[in-house]
């Protein structure tokens, strides 16, 4: 196979071409660019595919964050707890509400909060958590849950890699009091520019995310306090609602993929890979592996055409404007050691068996 392996193909994730374009076509004609029921019909749908009452949909996967911590009504000096390894928007979301952001290590088993080390950064102040499904696995709901039991401790799920990802058949996002989406053009479920939501099961909690996103308001000129202006368009809900009718059959093909890989990895003693559990349900945003000569081995990917990428090179901890954290062991130099590979529902099983014969023979 001489053909290059590109990491991702956006063009051809977007399928129903036709049916998008049409529905661009009678938004254009409408003039109807704003709000107005092509926003409320997504957010339905959305709901619906998650299972949790109500969605606020927004501008982005970051103001998704920042609202749903903002909408919490926080104590000055309130601590919030963050898996180290993740997106940036996880961690400003804490620090530009004005409140203390705690790193947690990660476990090497599905990359998201180590619970041991969780236990102990808990303390008086902390009032919040934001577990992340880091590469569409889930974190341990159940576990972290049982942590935070009558601690009064608020969970915000950050699910901005994870849509359809479940644990025991239940949607990630619907297992603390806040969950957060991103539909930025990359991510599993993307739009044709920004986009993100916000989905709760709590009455009090949507409602005001809905007046955060709408400078403080429900209606026009009924201002409650000072807000924000961060709204998903009508082109982009129109194309994210086309998308999420197929989009059960991308996470299919996704697993099918991380399956050959699990498959032809899982021999090689040099590198790690995830630790699967039956009741979840992966959406494999990344395939990510751990090794050591991580270099080594993307040159000699690079040389076969193969892209690979890394999510993330640093940990958050390691950026001089955030904390430097305590007992991060887990997570020391993780960015130097982990790789992601080509997964993405344009790609065929015949390529994912090329890079994995690949990564097979750079070990031989
Ligand atoms: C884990 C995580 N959280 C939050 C975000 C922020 O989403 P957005 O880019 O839509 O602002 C991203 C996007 O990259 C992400 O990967």
């Amino acid at each position: 196979m001489s053909k290059k392996i590109k990491f991702t193909n956006l063009y051809k994730l977007i399928p129903e071409k036709k049916k998008i374009l049409k529905k661009i076509d009678i938004i254009i004609k409408k003039s109807q660019f704003i709000g107005g029921d092509i926003i409320s019909s997504f957010e339905k749908k959305f709901s619906k595919f998650v299972n949790s009452k109500y969605t606020v949909s927004v501008g982005n996967g970051t103001d998704a964050l920042e609202i749903s911590v903002a909408s919490l009504e926080l104590k000055k000096g309130s601590e919030v707890i963050v898996p180290v390894n993740t997106w940036i928007s996880t961690a400003e979301a804490v620090t530009n509400n004005g409140l203390k952001l705690v790193f947690c290590d990660i476990n090497l088993d599905n990359y998201s909060l180590c619970l041991k080390d969780l236990k102990k950064k808990i303390n008086s102040k902390t009032r919040a958590i934001i577990p992340v499904h880091l590469y569409g696995i889930p974190s341990d709901m159940i576990g972290l849950k049982k942590i935070c039991k009558n601690k009064n401790i608020k969970i915000i799920e950050d699910c901005a890699q994870a849509h359809g990802t479940r644990i025991n058949k239940k949607h990630v996002g619907t297992f603390g009091d806040i969950g957060t989406f991103s539909f930025f053009p990359g991510k599993n479920l993307g739009g044709f520019g920004d986009g993100g939501a916000i989905v709760t099961n709590s009455k009090k909690i949507y409602e005001k995310c809905l007046r955060y996103r709408n400078h403080g308001a429900l209606k026009k000129y009924d201002h409650n306090f000072s807000g924000r202006n961060s709204r998903l368009d009508c082109i982009q809900a129109a194309v994210l609602e086309i998308k999420l009718r197929s989009y059960p059959n991308v996470v299919k093909k996704r697993n099918q993929l991380a399956n050959i890989y699990f498959k032809e990895l899982s021999k090689i003693k040099k590198l790690d890979l995830i630790k699967k559990r039956k009741k979840n349900i992966y959406s494999f945003h990344q395939f990510v592996i751990r090794l050591k000569n991580r270099d080594k081995l993307i040159k000699f990917l690079k040389k076969s055409n193969i892209d690979t990428m890394i999510h993330y090179p640093y940990m958050l901890n390691e950026l001089k404007f955030f904390p430097s954290g305590k007992n991060l062991n887990n997570s020391y130099k993780l960015g130097k050691k982990i790789l992601s590979l080509p997964i993405s529902e344009e790609h065929k099983p015949s390529e994912i068996y090329f890079v994995s014969r690949k990564i097979q023979s750079f070990f031989k």
